[in-house]
């Protein structure tokens, strides 16, 4: 679907040519575009600045049927998400426009700030990711994706990049796999459906996939994780997926939240905050599309996926404020609000995956607080590492990708305000204030000395509106994020 190409402009059939313009310099060195730019910017609407978008149809002395410029602004401005936005906006006009495919000019590295891999990289991705459409619970289809993305390139550009096709392929099919089990409805995700999906996604990529039931649970007494659990008929389950290749030498171990649905329990939410809440098993989703991405990508690191999976729900066997639990680590938690669940399922599957792979490093991705939103809005993600090698590592992977992280403290006095009078730890603060930084140091009361990093991906989890490269919805927030994360820890 995905391909580089090195097409002569002036004699080929091409259906449609979709080509970046910017406003100040030429960024193209075929002839060809060249006229093409030229050509679009002597009429009047079109001047290449961000937003502008003009259709040439069969320009002279080409076989091209249409041309369709799209403005980028300025060229010394110009980044890979400039380059993404612009590959998906283009996608997403061939759909709309009943278009089987759509073959995309490409700046010369050198007239940008991009090296030819990320700018390759960032038009395919953007490309890949605008072509996705969820419309499983629509009868009539009304749109469908493009069956061809073809990108230009020159002969030795098409040979030295060849591998890059697969690598983006399998990312961005990752991540839209996240995106859908996210967008999914929580009755057809419930604990047991959803854990059944994953397995069935990683058997066929070869993925080693266990999926735990509350039997083994309990056994294993994971008392945090039953405890949420237990407000709801479909039990809960912990699923992890393994990629071992015989050369690694480094274990990464990813740890999702997968709250099915988070009514709150008996804390139960209100109007206005409940009704997006099949969303809270992002963090699942997003470490499962990222291990079904390893899988292809074959990273020289062991990667484990771990996903503790409940459903949130208030009745006559939910937990109750006020209940003591004992997590899987031994330590009690008083549950001063049933609607903290998530940092519950957390520490029992951390504390467990410590124990089981002994990991070198430990990333954990969750939809976990409400106050992460107010301080970052809805497209950053908070970063938490005491390692601040990893924390950094994680914000560089965030620029690179676009997915964006912003580090917040773990201050240790803090903690304080998860003292209980009663059990060893409250699930809330005693405090008003600090919501994401309170339930972080939470968690890390869990995971040992074990170098690990904790992303709150409440916000940019979900998307309210469509944007250039990503419908409503999920939005597969993570998985690019680490996917590019894992290429950088295997050194
Ligand atoms: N799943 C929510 C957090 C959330 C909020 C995710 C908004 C996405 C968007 C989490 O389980 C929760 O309810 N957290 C509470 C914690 C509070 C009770 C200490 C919150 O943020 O209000
Ligand atoms: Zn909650
Ligand atoms: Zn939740």
């Amino acid at each position: 679907m995905l391909e580089l190409k090195s097409v002569n402009l002036k004699r080929a059939k091409v259906e449609t040519l979709a080509v970046p313009v910017c406003e100040d310099g030429d960024i193209h060195n075929d002839q060809t575009l060249k006229s093409l730019v030229a050509a679009a910017k002597a009429k009047a609407e079109f001047k290449g600045k961000a937003g502008d978008r003009l259709t040439l149809f069969q320009p002279e002395g080409t076989k091209i049927e249409r041309a369709v410029l799209f403005g980028v602004g300025k060229a010394e401005d110009l980044e890979a998400e400039t380059l993404r936005a612009f590959a998906g906006k283009a996608v997403k006009f061939c759909i709309k426009a009943g278009l089987a495919g759509v073959t995309i000019a490409t700046p010369a590295a050198a007239a940008i700030k991009l090296d030819a891999a990320l700018l390759f990289r960032a038009i395919m991705e953007g490309g890949c990711l605008g072509n996705h459409i969820f419309d499983r619970y629509k009868a009539k289809k009304e749109t469908k994706p493009l069956r061809k993305i073809v990108l230009l390139s020159t002969a030795a550009q098409k040979k030295a990049h060849a591998g890059l096709v697969g690598s983006v392929a399998a990312v961005c099919s990752g991540s839209t796999m996240a995106r859908e089990w996210v967008t999914t409805p929580s009755n057809d995700k419930r604990p047991p459906a959803f854990a059944g999906t994953i397995q069935k996604a990683a058997k066929a990529a070869k993925l080693k996939v266990t999926v735990r039931d509350e039997r083994w649970l309990k056994q294993q007494k994971f008392g945090a994780m039953l405890a949420v659990g237990q407000g709801s008929i479909a039990k809960p389950r912990l699923v992890t997926l393994e990629y071992a290749p015989r050369e690694a030498k480094k274990t990464v171990v990813l740890v999702g939240k997968g709250v099915t649905f988070d009514s709150g329990g008996i804390n139960l939410k209100p109007s206005g905050s409940i009704e997006t809440m099949k969303m809270d098993m992002s963090g699942a989703a997003a470490v499962a599309g990222t291990m079904l991405a390893v899988a292809r990508l074959k990273p020289a690191v062991k990667v484990v996926g771990v996903m503790p999976l409940v459903e949130n729900m208030p009745s006559g066997t939910a937990i109750r404020p006020g209940d003591i639990i004992r997590s899987y680590a031994g330590k009690t938690v008083e549950i001063g609000n049933t609607d903290a669940e998530g940092r519950l399922i957390l520490i029992d599957a951390m504390a467990w995956a410590v124990k089981q792979y002994k990991p070198d490093t430990m990333i954990d991705l969750a939809t976990l607080t409400g106050a992460c939103v107010v301080a970052l809005g809805e497209k950053i993600a908070g970063v938490f590492s005491k390692d601040q090698q990893l924390a950094d590592a994680i914000v560089a992977a965030g620029q690179a990708t676009h997915e964006r992280c912003w580090q917040l403290p773990l201050p240790e006095d803090y903690k304080e305000l998860l003292k209980n009078d009663f059990a060893d730890l409250n699930n809330i603060s005693s405090g008003r204030w600090g919501g994401a930084i309170t339930a972080a140091l939470f968690l890390s009361e869990f995971v040992g000395e074990t170098s690990w990093a904790h992303i709150d991906i409440a916000g940019p989890a979900w998307a309210k509106k469509a944007s250039h490269y990503c419908g409503a919805g999920g939005t597969g927030f993570g998985v690019r994020l680490l996917c590019e994360l894992i290429e950088e820890l295997r050194a």
